[in-house]
């Protein structure tokens, strides 16, 4: 009886540091993906801006939420945009010969990446399928998905991680323009 119980705490405290081990390689795994998410660029078109001293920032309430559903596109010169490539102010849509293109969501909302699973997550950054789904359409530019199709699968995966774990935002991000004919 008396080894059985010594069995039992023994166990339990194997398990509890297994349990911690595997909280810790969690959270690691999170702060990678967050490192890799902010000098790779994703908030550069992915987060809403506000204007700060050093100019224009992330929205930290809207981190990574992608173009606002209630900023319609602004007008532009036709002639211009025929040679130039032009972004909106707050850098989350552009508009170039594919079109105007809208960053999308990409925090853990059912309007972003929230029901997205692993593959569907590598789908997207690596064969650059819109959603991360076979057959859909090809993600247009400026998501330089092949640059991010480099990257290797476990910094995908910890990119994947840290969306995840970012606060979800709640925001349907219009669907793109194709080029006027
Ligand atoms: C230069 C601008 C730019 C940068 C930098 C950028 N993206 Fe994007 N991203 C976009 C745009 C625009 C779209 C929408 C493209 C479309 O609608 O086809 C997009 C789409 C996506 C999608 C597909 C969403 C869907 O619903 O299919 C994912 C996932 C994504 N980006 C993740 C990232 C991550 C992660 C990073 C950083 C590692 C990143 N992006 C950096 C502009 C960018």
């Amino acid at each position: 009886m008396k080894h059985i119980v010594i069995l039992c705490i023994l166990l339990s405290l194997l398990m509890s540091c297994n349990e911690q081990s595997n909280i810790e390689k969690k959270t690691s795994t999170t702060e990678k993906g967050e490192y890799l998410v902010t000098i790779a660029g994703c908030n550069d078109c992915h987060s809403p801006k506000i204007m700060t001293a050093n100019g224009p920032a992330p929205d930290p309430n809207k981190l990574l939420s992608g173009h606002p559903a209630d900023e319609l596109p602004a007008a532009y010169d036709t002639l211009s945009s025929k040679a130039w490539i032009l972004f909106s102010l707050s850098g989350t849509s552009a508009h170039g010969p594919w079109g105007t293109s809208f960053a999308a969501n990409i925090t853990p909302d059912a309007t972003g990446i929230g029901g997205w699973t692993d593959e569907q997550f590598l789908n997207a950054m690596q064969n650059g399928n819109y959603h991360g789904i076979d057959g859909t359409r090809k993600l247009l530019p400026p998501m330089p998905w092949f640059t991010y199709a480099k990257m290797k699968k476990e910094d995908i995966i910890a990119i994947f991680e840290y969306l995840k774990s970012i606060k979800p935002v709640k925001n349907i991000v219009p669907e793109f323009i194709p080029p006027a004919s």
